[in-house]
């Protein structure tokens, strides 16, 4: 993702954040959208297509399997350093919503 790319998707944030109609679910979206642009998109992308020979695809993948692999990575159950410090301060919620967000993601 460029730059440019970057602050539109910045900017869609804000302008979801700001409406006045949020919904329980559009809440959810959007601290899954802050999660993944505060961190997960460096490597897996905005929407989880990024892959490389290291890197996994988590679009299109199973909400439940993410969820677990990320509690698998919290509590050590499952060995990767960067996963590990990437799911350590997720909690439950977090991790189901994201894997919901994901799974969406074809
Ligand atoms: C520094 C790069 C990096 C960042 C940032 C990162 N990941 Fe990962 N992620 C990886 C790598 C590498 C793996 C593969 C780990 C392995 O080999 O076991 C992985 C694996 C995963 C998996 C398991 C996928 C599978 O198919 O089993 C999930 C789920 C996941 N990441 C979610 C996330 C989420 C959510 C975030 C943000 C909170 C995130 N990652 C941030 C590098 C990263």
């Amino acid at each position: 993702m460029n730059l440019w790319q970057f602050w539109k998707f910045f900017g869609l944030i804000c302008a979801f954040l700001m409406s006045p109609a949020i919904t329980l679910a559009q809440v959810d979206e959007a601290r899954v959208q802050r999660i993944i642009s505060g961190s997960c998109f460096i490597c897996h992308g905005p929407t989880g297509h990024h892959t490389t020979e290291l890197i996994p695809k988590l679009a299109g993948q199973n909400a439940e399997y993410i969820a677990r692999q990320l509690a698998n990575f919290k509590n050590g159950t499952r060995v990767n350093k960067e996963m590990a410090e990437m799911s350590s301060k997720l909690s439950t919620e977090e991790m189901l919503a994201l894997g919901k967000f994901f799974e969406k993601q074809n």
